[in-house]
């Protein structure tokens, strides 16, 4: 597997795929077995050129319950396939590297959430998507980064709970009445943007219009012109006349932006910083991999896939 005999007469001398041919291979592949394939805007530049569709966590969980194909093969976290096994559990979704996980989902606990609600009887919880099956079958409501205010405008109560992003859940605050209770969750990554470097770019390209992610350190969304989710950003990039970017989130974005606007030039604050392993884990030669395997595949018992349906059902159909 994933080995090419140098010379079909010789059997046994064997080489492992180069890029290309991994290439060419996942292609086969995947038209062979007709699958989705779906991938995030952080994923790396190989895996974005071989999906069907590239989004954020909202689009991909939309594409993932509307689509038609049995198969699915998800480029991203594992929690985001979890959304599409929850959402479409006829359909087989594939997690090319199972250890792909999210930091800040690991964050909140079913317990921990139960212990929460007990505080603030009566309560509503929006789950931000970043969240395991098992804490949105405790939620009320699930969120993306692009609804988040949306949804908890939505939500029939003065008071939420809001789970797991602390950073996300003060921007929410910032942009409506509600009261928002936060969990003292965070991104990894985003936090590692540092509000230092972010003076100094501002500093070195005046012109530029910095971009960045509601899971940034309030202090970074502080010295932000616009915040947006990652769709957000690329959706503001496309149409804006500015041709310098300061960009606030995962550096994977960047291949999307350039195919998008590659008279633009676009500058990350804290560089390497801004990269997110667990994004980064899957590969093209783990989905190739996964491709022939048709495996992992991600599975929900039923008795949390039904309760974490419903959060998610009421999210999609507030869009
Ligand atoms: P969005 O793509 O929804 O903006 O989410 C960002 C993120 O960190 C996903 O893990
Ligand atoms: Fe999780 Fe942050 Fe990585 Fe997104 S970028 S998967 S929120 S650790």
């Amino acid at each position: 597997m994933l080995t090419l005999t140098a010379d079909p007469s010789t059997p046994t001398e064997t080489r492992p795929l180069d890029q290309s041919e991994l290439v060419a291979e996942a292609k086969r592949l995947k038209a062979e077995t007709r699958a989705l394939v779906l991938a995030h805007l952080y994923q790396r530049p190989e895996i974005q050129d071989l999906a069907d569709f590239v989004g954020d966590s909202l689009g991909l969980s939309q594409q993932a319950a509307a689509t038609d194909n049995d198969l699915i093969f998800f480029c991203g976290v594992h929690f985001m396939a979890e959304s599409a096994a929850v959402l479409s559990p006829q359909k087989t979704v594939i997690l090319p590297e199972p250890k792909a996980g999210c930091p800040m989902a690991d964050m909140v606990t079913p317990e921990g959430l139960r212990e929460m609600k007990a505080k603030y009887p009566g309560v509503p919880v929006v789950a931000y998507v970043n969240t395991s099956a098992a804490v949105k079958a405790e939620s009320d409501i699930c969120c993306t980064s692009r609804n988040a205010v949306k949804v908890v405008e939505s939500v029939d109560a003065d008071s939420v709970i809001f789970i797991p992003d602390r950073n996300l859940a003060a921007y929410v605050q910032s942009k409506t009445k509600k009261k928002v209770i936060p969990w003292p969750g965070f991104c990894p990554t985003h936090n590692r943007i540092k509000s230092q470097d972010l003076t100094r770019m501002k500093e070195a390209h005046p012109e530029a219009i910095v971009l960045v992610h509601p899971e940034t350190d309030q202090a970074i969304m502080a010295q932000a012109d616009q915040i947006f989710s990652t769709e957000g950003m690329r959706r503001f990039v496309r149409e804006s006349p500015a041709k310098e970017f300061i960009i606030g989130t995962e550096m994977g974005i960047l291949h999307a932006l350039q195919r998008d606007r590659p008279d633009a030039s676009f500058y990350f604050p804290s560089g390497d910083e801004q990269i997110c392993p667990n994004m980064k884990s899957t590969t093209l030669r783990k989905l190739v991999l996964a491709m022939e395997r048709r495996g992992p595949v991600v599975t929900v018992p039923e008795d949390i896939r039904l309760k974490a349906k419903r959060a998610l059902d009421r999210m999609i159909a507030i869009q």
